[in-house]
């Protein structure tokens, strides 16, 4: 998969996604992630992207045109490339990511992140240019960098070989609606702690069908919301996802 970001903080980047599993990822080139410095595409000497909103108010609005030119370079020639590309705005009005999202967007072969900063960015990119808008959760950011990373992240970690245990992805807390059951690991006993003995008896079937339930009681306990989802999922009552 590639992955074109666009900002005005290029330098923020580099050390999380060289960092792990997302360098990896690159090194194995599943992944190639290229950050563009938006004010590359101004068109004036003082490499303006931002101005005051129409209308007053306060702060600054990120221009239309260095974004447009940005993605549209990136897209290459009019809309070719369009289909086999989605184009996100990072934005707290966009749908909110979670597991079932970053499946769907781990099926791209490119995606193009533009990350909002100021006041936020002009109307027309959200309207003629992104094909997506995207939140990480209820909450105002600086920028859009951190949810840009957040994204690049989770979606990463779905794009088969990138993970280096085939089943760690698909055993993950969200993926078949439940969170993950408890995990332990040396020693036996810690200061008195015992794990579960079921877990050092060697027995797959019976560790299977204990960490089954103890994810169903987990879910149960702290995300109940989740169960109710996995069944209208089942039922095929949430279709528009
Ligand atoms: C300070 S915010 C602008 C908030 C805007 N004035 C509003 O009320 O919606 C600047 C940029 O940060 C990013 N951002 C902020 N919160 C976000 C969130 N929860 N999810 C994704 N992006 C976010 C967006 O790219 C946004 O354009």
């Amino acid at each position: 998969m590639l992955i074109d970001i666009i900002t005005i903080f290029p330098e923020v980047f580099k050390p999380y996604i060289d960092a792990s599993i997302l360098g990896i990822a690159q090194k194995k080139e599943k992944l190639h992630i290229r950050v563009h410095d938006l004010r590359d595409y101004t068109l004036d000497k003082h490499k303006k992207v931002d101005d005051r909103p129409f209308g007053g108010g306060p702060g600054m609005v990120m221009m239309a045109e260095p974004v447009f030119r940005a993605v549209e370079q990136i897209r290459g020639a009019k809309d070719e490339g369009r289909k086999a590309t989605k184009t996100i705005l990072l934005c707290p009005q966009g749908k909110t990511l979670n597991q079932k999202l970053a499946s769907k967007l781990s099926k791209y072969r490119h995606l193009i992140l533009i990350c909002g900063r100021y006041e936020g960015v002009d109307e027309r990119v959200r309207t003629r240019l992104a094909d997506e808008e995207i939140s990480i959760g209820d909450y105002i950011l600086t920028g859009g960098e951190l949810a840009a990373m957040v994204l690049v992240d989770a979606v990463a970690r779905l794009i088969p070989g990138v993970l280096g245990h085939k089943d760690s992805s698909i055993l993950e807390s969200f993926s078949n609606n439940l969170l993950e059951y408890p995990q332990y690991t040396r020693p036996a006993d810690f200061r008195g702690m015992e794990a579960p003995e079921i877990l050092l008896s060697g027995d797959h079937k019976k560790i299977e069908a204990w960490r089954r339930n103890q994810a169903l009681a987990v879910t149960r306990k702290k995300r109940p919301d989740l169960l109710i989802i996995g069944k209208q999922r089942k039922n095929g009552v949430r279709k528009n996802e």
